[in-house]
């Protein structure tokens, strides 16, 4: 299938088949190729909880509005950011992985790694919020498109009570939420859905 065709076949699915099974390690692979998103700096803040314990989805569902995919479907991934992300030493191993890799000198390395110290410094918590979920959703967007290809359904869900679904599976208070994501096989169709004219939503030079 094309990027073209995967686009314009996915929809949101909200009913799944429960007995499907999909093995852990075709979520990782899909997760691996997903992280290759572009992320602001390359801090690689997005981490994926894979939700695979019955009793927790039970859970799950309760503090995301009784949404039966939350249950039902064969994988639920809730796709998080990392505030650690930010700080330098995090920073600083990942430029010098790359450094010791070849990937770069040792001036970009350190013109890369000051820079992005530098642009998280002082930054308002908005702001990391904002960098969290910009990353995080380039991420889980990717993982969207792979998983359609691999021929499964998807649906991503920020229907949740943000506080009851971190006490549910004991998040600890580093992680931002930037969305679910339930996986597998639709019972039913996903209903089309419509979208604006590329005329209404596209500007050229100014903005009103
Ligand atoms: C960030 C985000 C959160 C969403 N949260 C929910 C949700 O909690 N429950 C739900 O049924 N659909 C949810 N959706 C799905 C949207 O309703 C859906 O993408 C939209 O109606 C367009 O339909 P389509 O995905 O089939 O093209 C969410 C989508 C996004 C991108």
């Amino acid at each position: 299938m094309t990027l073209k065709n995967i686009i314009l076949s996915r929809k949101s699915v909200r009913h799944y088949n429960p007995n499907v099974i999909i093995a852990r390690k075709e979520i990782l692979d899909a997760i691996e190729l997903a992280s290759k998103s572009p992320n602001g700096n390359n801090i690689q803040s997005t981490r994926y909880l894979l939700i695979e314990d019955k009793a927790l989805r039970t859970k799950v569902r309760a503090a995301a509005n009784n949404q039966e995919q939350v249950e039902t479907s064969s994988y639920l991934i809730f796709v998080l950011g990392d505030y650690r992300a930010f700080e330098t030493a995090n920073i600083r191993a990942i430029q010098d992985e790359a450094f010791e890799k070849g990937y770069f000198n040792q001036e970009i390395k350190s013109l890369l790694t000051d820079a992005a110290i530098v642009y998280y410094q002082g930054m308002s918590h908005q702001g990391y919020v904002k960098e969290l979920v910009r990353d995080g959703s380039l991420a889980a967007m990717s993982l969207v498109l792979l998983l359609n290809e691999k021929g499964y359904q998807t649906i991503t869900m920020s229907g949740y009570d943000k506080t009851a679904l971190f006490e549910a599976l004991d998040i600890p208070e580093h992680y931002e939420d930037i969305m679910l994501l339930s996986v597998g096989k639709g019972a039913e169709d996903g209903h089309a859905t419509v979208r604006h004219p590329v005329e209404e939503i596209t500007f050229v030079n100014a903005i009103e």
